[in-house]
């Protein structure tokens, strides 16, 4: 091996939840950019929803999120009812559109909303779009904020998956990332969930947090076992405190070592593979029978802002500020502050703070980077023809899939009709980051201007 592996795990690569990623959108693209792409949209495109809400009751220390703390229900009731007028507001500029497939409330934590609140926007939902009678309605949830009555809501507005946020379950790693909920509290979340008629849980760990040791790793696990949710993403702690400031909280010399990180997650991930999990990605597990792993096993799983997910819709319109849209003409970003994305729904303008445009070059790098970080494996040839492109146009990213060739992480196959097929092996699966940033063509001079910093690749 030409390299340790440790120094591939603290290589600084993005997550790839798109291609070009985030800090390359840009404010050429702007309300009336939107506005066209909105009405190119046709009766052919299915849409998926997401919507953002940027508000939690206090701040974990670790998180990473968009969103803010308030112990007050006005900002609230203010938010929900802008929402409802960005919802009118975009709907009138989408002439057309097919059926919604996929809705995923995120934050923050969307719960907090008032109950009228959900049970309107959830109507009004109903009575501007389409909603596909085979509809996933996802929401993410704080456990330690769900009672009988709010998985009744839940419910009744018709959601049908929701996302826990529970991290790890030792007492003192959750005393040291400000995130104290004993497991008693995750497991009366979970009943009320299921009493509801919601069984389609997901459960959020992470790994990398200060105090984690294989005990508490393991007794996480466990604990997140016996409540037998039917997908798990296991996150890598990304330590940005540079970008979040409150990550400052985070006591740095409890954070275990890159050499640590890697241990945890391997010990993590072999106790759910023993239990019969399927691992998915980069950081997802989930059973047999979930229509996660049904996608991974029929080639259809997609990566998109929100993670690993079955959705196969085209368009993904945001709404709420910092939210993410993708069209198929390029990435559209509201506004980041509740105050200016207000102002500007009021006055009847779409609150797009930047975006991007995608070219043909674009959409071939990021169907590789898609297929490597879903499927560990791409056909380079069709994807270029389709994109009418050329495998001389990746030279450059072949050339830097070198060095993990020839450790054994990636390898290519020269097949029939010049195609060339890079496939991650088994051993470079955890540093699948690192070959799709191979054909990331913006990579380098965001390296080189510091335009971005990114977590480690483990
Ligand atoms: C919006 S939160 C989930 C819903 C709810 N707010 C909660 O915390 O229970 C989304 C998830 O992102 C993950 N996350 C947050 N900050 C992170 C960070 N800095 N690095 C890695 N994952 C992070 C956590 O696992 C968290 O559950
Ligand atoms: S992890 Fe969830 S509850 Fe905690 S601050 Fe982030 S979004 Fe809010």
């Amino acid at each position: 091996m030409t390299h340790d592996p440790l120094s591939y795990a603290l290589r600084n690569v993005p997550r790839y939840t798109s291609y070009p990623t985030a800090p390359h959108f840009h404010d050429g693209v702007t309300a009336e950019t939107y506005a066209d792409w909105l009405g190119a949209i046709s009766r052919d495109d299915s849409l998926s929803l997401y919507l953002h809400v940027p508000y939690c009751r206090e701040l974990c220390h670790y998180c990473g999120c968009h969103t803010k703390a308030t112990r007050q229900d006005a900002p609230l009731k203010t938010y929900a009812a802008t929402l409802g007028q960005e919802i009118g507001l975009i709907s009138e500029h989408l002439k057309e559109a097919g059926p919604v497939r996929h809705i995923h409330w995120g934050g923050g934590t969307p719960s907090l909303l008032p109950r009228q609140s959900l049970i309107d926007l959830t109507d009004l939902l109903r009575d501007r779009f389409d909603l596909s009678p085979d509809l996933e309605h996802a929401i993410e949830l704080d456990p330690r904020l769900v009672t009988e009555d709010l998985a009744e809501t839940l419910a009744q507005v018709g959601i049908n998956r929701s996302s826990l946020g529970v991290q790890d379950f030792d007492p003192d790693v959750q005393k040291a990332i400000g995130r104290v909920q004993p497991y008693e509290i995750v497991a009366k979340a979970t009943r009320f969930l299921r009493s509801a008629g919601l069984n389609a849980l997901n459960f959020d760990l992470m790994y990398g947090l200060p105090g984690q040791s294989r005990d508490t790793i393991l007794d996480t696990v466990d604990k997140t076992l016996s409540l037998a949710p039917g997908r798990i993403a296991l996150f890598g702690y990304a330590h940005v405190p540079w970008m979040r400031k409150h990550q400052r909280l985070i006591d740095e010399t409890a954070l275990p070592s890159a050499a640590q990180r890697l241990e945890l997650a391997d010990q993590a991930r072999a106790e759910l593979l023993n239990a019969g999990y399927v691992a998915i990605g980069l950081d997802h597990f989930a059973r047999a029978d979930d229509s996660m792993a049904i996608a991974l096993a029929d080639g259809s799983l997609k990566r998109n802002f929100q993670g690993y997910t079955t959705d196969q819709g085209e368009q993904l319109v945001g709404f709420g500020v910092s939210s993410i849209g993708k069209m198929s003409r390029g990435f559209i970003q509201n506004m980041p502050d509740v105050g200016n994305w207000r102002r500007s729904i009021l006055a009847g303008e779409l609150p797009v703070s930047k975006g991007l445009a995608l070219s043909a070059d674009d959409r071939m790098r990021g169907r590789i980077i898609e297929e490597l970080m879903t499927n560990y494996a791409c056909d380079l040839a069709p994807v270029c023809e389709r994109y009418g492109l050329s495998l001389r146009d990746l030279e450059t990213a072949l050339d830097t899939l070198q060095d993990l060739i020839t450790d054994g992480m990636v390898a290519l196959d020269f097949g029939a009709n010049d195609n060339v097929r890079v496939s991650v092996t088994e051993t470079g699966r955890p540093y699948v980051r690192l070959a799709a940033a191979a054909f990331d063509a913006y990579l380098a001079e965001s390296q080189a201007t510091g335009k971005a910093r990114h977590s480690a690749a483990v």
